[in-house]
């Protein structure tokens, strides 16, 4: 089985975070998020992957290099202009050599794939689709079935109390070849909008396979901290250890001002007087200074937090540094690189970083 995992979007809801790095090596627990997707799909016993990218390829291309390293076999097929989600497999349908996953790459979810696999040997039709029960379905795309699980209609992003289910696509799907002759080439297509609807009007069969699995898109800021947090305090199976986890925790274990769950990377320093936690993950060295407090906050590596500076629900990302005093008003996402001034405040869901994109 081969797995095609969409890469190519520019991340536009995490900016300025995805100025300096592609969404899928945005990382999650300090690690790229597509390495997370990866080990999945070698748990599942898939070794050959297919990565449409586009935006900062080279991010990609250099950390994972062949797959080699983790045992897989990766092609890389970089979009010049973005394809959309059907153009972007479309593009890539010459190394497809039978029925194939396809995973949105900002997508966090325990799914079995294996069970999906079986769902779909069981029902037949052209494919089989992932879905997740929300309470909000107008940012997802919702999908309508009956109670064979039969798809009839697929309404994306529908106005808010327009929703026609609560049912939404959570972004995997196991696709038959076929479905590649019904994407028109060489243009942007909508799989969501346009692919799917068609292979319904063409009379052929989807099927949704609805789960109550954790499922999380980490496309917003909100939800990226939501998905640490899940993922520290166990809501999201993602084997760490519980209370203190991290390769740094060992050396922090007996300071009392540390509040669980947290993570530690390597080679940290944390002022014995730093109050830290709980819900905090610090990327490998970064240094925390005396009286500094960081609650629900997620700090890449390499971040400076000078002594008494304040943060919480924050973002940070690479190489920041945040002066003495500060403070970082909840929900803030601050760039790489970014500094902060002494005694500076950042209002509540601010956004501090470069304008552009920096080169990766
Ligand atoms: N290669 C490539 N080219 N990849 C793309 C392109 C493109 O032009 N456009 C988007 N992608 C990738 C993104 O990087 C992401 O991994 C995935 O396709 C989905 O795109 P998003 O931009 O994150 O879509 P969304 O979150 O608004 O909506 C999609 O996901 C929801 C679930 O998270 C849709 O599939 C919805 O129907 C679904 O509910
Ligand atoms: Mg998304």
């Amino acid at each position: 089985m081969q797995a095609i995992v969409l890469v190519g979007g520019e991340g536009t809801r995490l900016r300025p975070l995805t100025f300096g790095t592609p969404k899928p090596m945005v990382p999650i627990m300090n690690v790229p998020f597509l390495a997370r997707t990866l080990e999945r799909l070698y748990e599942a016993g898939i070794r050959d992957v297919i990565l449409p990218a586009g935006y900062m390829p080279q991010a990609i291309t250099e950390y994972f290099g062949d797959g080699s390293r983790l045992g897989m076999k990766i092609t890389y097929v970089i979009e010049d202009e973005p394809l959309g989600t059907a153009g972007a497999i479309k593009n890539v349908e010459q190394h497809i050599t039978g029925p194939f996953f396809v995973l949105n790459g900002d997508v966090l979810t325990s799914l079995d794939l294996q069970a999906m696999i079986d769902f779909h040997k069981q029902k037949g039709g052209l494919g089989v689709l992932h879905l997740i029960t929300v309470e909000d379905p107008s940012a997802f795309g919702c999908v309508v079935h009956d109670e064979n699980g039969r798809i009839s209609q697929f309404v994306e992003k529908p106005p808010k109390g327009s929703e026609p289910t609560n049912d939404v696509n959570a972004g995997t799907y196991l696709l038959d070849p076929k479905v590649l002759e019904m994407i028109p080439p060489g243009r942007n297509v909508s799989i969501e909008r346009e692919t799917f609807p068609k292979v319904l009007a063409d009379g052929h069969t989807l099927y949704a396979y609805t789960t109550n699995d954790y499922w999380i898109d980490l496309g917003r800021p909100e939800h990226y901290l939501s998905a640490h947090r899940d993922i520290l305090t166990g809501a999201m199976p993602l084997r760490l250890e519980p209370g203190i986890s991290g390769p740094g925790a060992a050396a922090v274990r007996n300071n009392p001002n540390l509040v669980a769950p947290l993570f530690i990377g390597e080679d940290v320093s944390i002022d014995p007087h730093a109050k830290i936690g709980p819900n905090v993950v610090l990327g490998d060295r970064c240094s925390i200074g005396a009286n500094a407090q960081l609650t629900d906050s997620v700090l890449w590596d390499n971040v400076t937090v000078e002594e008494g500076a304040r943060m919480d629900e924050a973002i940070v990302a690479s190489g920041a540094r945040i002066g003495a005093s500060a403070r970082i008003g909840r929900g803030s996402v601050l760039g790489h690189d970014v500094v902060i001034e002494p005694g500076a405040i950042v209002p509540e869901g601010g956004r501090v970083g470069p304008a552009a994109p920096i080169s990766a």
